[in-house]
C-alpha cells in the first residue's frame, strides 16, 4: 500500500509543511468500496459507498490514527515524554494512543470513567495494559475534574494533557487532511463527489475535520454527525468550535488567510439511545444487515448508530425515477479499527491490571 511521504494537506498547502507538526502512522489512501448489496437490501437507487478508515494501520486501525499523526507529532515536538487522555473504560482512542504512543516512545495514562461492560470494551482494558498504559479508574466526571484537570497537572510537568477522543484543532487536522485524501480518489474516478457523508460524533473531532476538509476542497458534501455520546460532549457549538480552530492553524497559509468559516452540516440526535454505548435495535439492526450484504463488522456503540442514521436517510431519500442532476451517492465513514487484537488480550490475566479494575470482569 502506497503511503503519502507527506500529508496530502501539506501538498494542497506547501507552507505548512514545517510549521505544523505531523508524523505518518495512517496506511493511505484507505480504500473505498462501492457497497452494492446494501443497495439492494435498501432497494435504492443512491450509490452507496464505504470509506475504509478500519483500515487505517495493520497494527490498530480506526479514526483515532488519523488524529495521532498530529498529536504524537506535537508532543515529540514539545519534548514530552507521555501522553494522558480520558475516556470511558473501553476507550478506543485510549487504547490508540497507548499503542501509537509506546512506538515513539511516549508512555500513556489514561484515566477511565465508567461505561457499560461489554467484552469489546473488556479486552480493550486488557490491551491498554498490555501495551504499557498506567490506568487510573476515576469513575466519573467529578473524578476526570479533580485528576486530570487539577491536581496531576501540577506535578506531572512532561506529560501532553489531551482532551477526549483527541478532538483537539490539531487532532481535528487528521480528518481535514482525510478529505483531501479522499478528493484525490473523486479526481481518480474511484468514487463520486458524495452527496452525504455519514459519520458517528462522539466527541465531534472527525465530522468537524471532515466539515472543514470538505469546504477546503469545495466539495458540495454534507456531513452527517450521528451523535453517540450525550448532549453535552456532542454540540453543533462543539463542532464549529474545533472547526474553527482548526482553520485558524491552517490560516499560517497565505492561501488560507481570508478564508471564512462557513460549515454546513447536520448532527443526528435520534439515534443516541440516552446512554453512551447503549445498544439500541436500529444500532443492531444496522451492524446486522451489514455484516450480511457486505461482510463488514461494526460495532453498536459507534459505527452501528452513524449507519443506522444512514439507512433512514437513504430511506427517506428514495429517488428512484428521479431526473434532478444533483450528485446521488452517500458515502458511510467506518471509523472502527479492524484489527483484531483479542489473542493479545487473553493473553492477560485481568488480575494483572490494577485491583480497582478486577470487579468488572466478574
Ligand atoms: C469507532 C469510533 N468511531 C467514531 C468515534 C467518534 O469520533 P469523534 O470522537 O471524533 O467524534 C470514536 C471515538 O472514540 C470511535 O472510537
Amino acid at each position: 500500500m502506497a503511503t503519502f511521504s507527506s500529508p496530502p494537506l501539506f501538498e494542497e498547502y506547501p507552507s505548512l509543511k514545517g510549521s505544523i507538526p505531523w508524523i505518518s502512522l495512517v496506511d493511505s489512501p484507505t480504500p473505498v468500496r462501492r457497497l452494492t448489496n446494501l443497495e439492494e437490501y435498501l432497494e435504492t437507487d443512491i450509490s452507496l459507498w464505504v470509506k475504509e478508515d478500519s483500515l487505517t494501520s495493520s497494527k490498530y486501525g480506526g479514526n483515532k490514527v488519523r488524529k495521532l499523526e498530529f498529536i504524537i507529532a506535537d508532543a515529540l515536538q514539545k519534548e514530552k515524554n507521555t501522553i494522558a487522555t480520558i475516556g470511558g473504560i473501553g476507550t478506543n482512542h485510549g487504547l490508540a494512543t497507548t499503542i501509537f504512543g509506546k512506538d515513539h516512545d511516549l508512555k500513556t495514562v489514561l484515566y477511565l470513567i465508567k461505561q457499560p461492560i461489554t467484552n469489546h470494551v473488556l479486552n480493550n482494558l486488557k490491551l491498554d495494559y498490555y501495551y504499557g498504559a498506567e490506568l487510573r479508574y476515576v469513575k466519573n466526571y467529578i473524578g476526570i475534574g479533580l485528576n486530570f484537570y487539577f491536581l496531576d497537572r501540577l506535578r506531572r510537568k512532561q506529560t501532553y494533557w489531551l482532551s477526549a477522543g483527541g478532538s483537539t484543532p490539531l487532532g481535528v487536522l487528521g480528518y481535514v487532511n482525510a478529505v483531501f485524501e479522499l478528493k484525490k480518489q473523486i479526481e481518480k474516478g474511484t468514487l463520486p463527489e458524495p452527496e452525504s457523508i455519514f459519520v458517528a460524533a462522539g466527541t465531534t473531532g472527525t465530522m468537524a475535520g471532515l466539515e472543514l476538509g470538505i469546504q477546503l476542497n469545495g466539495l458540495r458534501t454534507r456531513v452527517f454527525g450521528v451523535r453517540v455520546t450525550d448532549r453535552m460532549a456532542a454540540t453543533a457549538g462543539k463542532v464549529r468550535s474545533l472547526g474553527k480552530k482548526a482553520l485558524k492553524i491552517l490560516r499560517q497559509d497565505p492561501k488560507l488567510r481570508q478564508l471564512r468559516y462557513r460549515p454546513n452540516f447536520q448532527l443526528i440526535d435520534k439515534f443516541y439511545g440516552g446512554a453512551y454505548g447503549r445498544v439500541t435495535k436500529e444500532a443492531s439492526e444496522a451492524v446486522n444487515v451489514i455484516k450480511e450484504t457486505e461482510g463488514l463488522s461494526l460495532e453498536t456503540t459507534y459505527t452501528g448508530k452513524a449507519l443506522a442514521g444512514l439507512f433512514e436517510h437513504v430511506k427517506q431519500r428514495k429517488i428512484k425515477g428521479s431526473i434532478d442532476d444533483e450528485p446521488k451517492s452517500v458515502l458511510f465513514w467506518n471509523t472502527y479499527n479492524s484489527v483484531n487484537l483479542s489473542s493479545i488480550a487473553d493473553q492477560v490475566n485481568y488480575k494483572q491490571l490494577p485491583s480497582e479494575f478486577h470487579h468488572l470482569f466478574n
